[in-house]
């Protein structure tokens, strides 16, 4: 019965009991498989009091991050974020977040990927050249210090040199700390002096002050780089004529630091891994790529690579390396005609939405034809999401693609990538969908 003083039909109780449970300890994203699957497309359940309703119609999606966004802020999960990245883009709301996104979408215009393109390939030669004395590489470890890297240099051109470690770890250590916050449902406050406390507030500090540190110097300097630090520093918002203050630029250099890098990376490692398993589409990636290589590769040749591209895309399909999204209505909403209070959540599961037999056939099949234009054709646009939707979509993704697709052709040129035999591939999702161990691959060279 759908009727608006009901919520959406699901397990009952205080928690997902029984069966749930059990899931919801071991893989939050099967949790959330499991219950659209057996419940339907709108569900909605109790964590420890907290109404969750989670949608997989592309229609009641696009009504929460479009249709409807006015009425949705980010929910409390984004909270504890907010320790690393403050007000930055990613966990921003309101008019603040309006102001943000306009000062900061001309620095991912095109003529600005193009840049971005060859710090790309620089950095990519530099990974073929440590693969020429490797027989096995972790190609999960790998592909985050080569996006690390990029996103650095996007942002501050040369100035960061030794620094770049340094944040790196920091920015690494206070990600597996937040996430671990992320599913501890008691926890103390930050001020409160415990071991893990005292470690990650170290580790913010660390990024902080680093990152202050290149602010104050760009300002000394007066810039002229062309970078995006030069765009944050120096743009003006077209309708106040204001520029961002320095701790606005930070949340935001800490953003991009943060949100470019780590899903560009799982996007890859991702990748190479569905290639070792299916050697036939890696063939058929070296053949496109084969003939752009004689020329060289740059960001023209992006737009003779699209199977390649296409494998990207269905790499992100079946492991989104944001396998979630949520929000929580300001006002009670009803979806799909079920209540939904406000303060509550609604989770949009990427990966279930992926996944769902309704829009995609065979959704298991590793098959990137299925991206290619003549397929994409009249598919529903909310029932892909890797970059999300409606105006909180992903300000990164043509960097993203741009990005995944040089390297991915690249390496695929020059290289056989293959699991190793002691390889154990697993998928971690917390904030982002991870492999739990990294990915041993063997390296063969073409
Ligand atoms: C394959 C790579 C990437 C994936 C899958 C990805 C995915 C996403 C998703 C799903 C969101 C929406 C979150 C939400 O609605 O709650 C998002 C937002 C965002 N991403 Fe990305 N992203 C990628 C790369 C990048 C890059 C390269 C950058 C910057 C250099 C970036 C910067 C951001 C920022 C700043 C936001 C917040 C935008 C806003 O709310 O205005 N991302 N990303």
């Amino acid at each position: 019965m759908t009727t608006q003083n009901n919520f959406a039909p699901g397990p009952p109780g205080f928690f997902p009991v029984g069966k749930y449970s059990k899931i919801f300890k071991n893989d939050p994203m099967e949790l959330f498989m499991r219950i659209n699957n057996d419940f339907g497309s709108i569900a909605s359940f109790s964590i420890f009091g907290i109404r969750v309703t989670s949608i997989t119609n592309p229609v009641d999606v696009k009504y929460v991050l479009q249709e409807n966004s006015s009425n949705y802020t980010k929910s409390i999960t984004y909270n504890e974020l907010k320790h690393i990245l403050g007000q930055g883009l990613l966990t921003s709301e309101g008019s603040f977040w309006k102001r943000q996104r306009r000062i900061s979408q001309p620095a991912f215009k095109k003529s600005m990927i193009e840049g971005f393109a060859i710090i790309v390939l620089e950095e990519i030669d530099k990974v073929l050249k440590s693969y020429e004395n490797k027989s096995i590489t972790d190609i999960s470890d790998d592909m985050m210090k080569i996006t690390f890297t990029v996103v650095g240099k996007a942002l501050f051109q040369k100035d960061l040199g030794e620094r770049a470690e340094i944040i790196g770890k920091a920015l690494e250590t206070s990600l597996e700390l937040v996430q671990d916050r992320i599913q501890t449902l008691l926890k103390f406050p930050l001020t409160f002096p415990t071991p893990t406390n005292t470690k990650l507030n170290q580790a913010i500090h660390t990024m902080k002050s680093m990152v202050d540190e290149l602010i104050l110097e760009r300002r000394k300097s007066g810039g002229g780089q062309g970078d995006l630090m030069d765009f944050l520093m120096f743009t003006k918002d077209e309708e106040t004529g204001e520029t961002m203050t320095d701790s606005q630029i930070r949340d935001e250099v800490l953003t991009f630091l943060l949100a470019g890098h780590e899903t560009t990376s799982n996007a890859l490692s991702w990748t190479f891994y569905l290639l070792s398993l299916h050697p036939d589409i890696r063939n058929k990636v070296r053949e496109e790529v084969y003939p752009v290589m004689r020329t060289g590769l740059g960001y023209s040749s992006l737009e003779h690579l699209p199977y390649t591209r296409n494998v990207i895309q269905e790499a992100m399909r079946l492991f989104p390396p944001i396998w979630i999204i949520e929000r929580s209505p300001i006002k009670d909403d009803i979806i799909g005609g079920y209540k939904v209070p406000k303060g509550s959540i609604v989770s949009v599961c990427i990966n279930s939405i992926h996944k769902d037999k309704d829009y995609w056939i065979n959704p298991e099949g590793f098959d990137p034809e299925r991206f290619n234009a003549e397929n994409s054709a009249g598919r529903h646009g909310f029932s892909y999401l890797p970059f999300g939707g409606g105006p909180r979509i992903c300000i990164g993704n043509h960097f993203a693609m741009m990005e995944a697709t040089l390297i991915l052709a690249s390496i695929v040129h020059h290289y056989d990538l293959n699991l190793t035999s002691l390889a154990k591939v697993t998928r971690n999702p917390v904030i982002t969908l991870r492999p739990k161990n990294g990915i041993e691959m063997s390296l063969h060279k073409v």
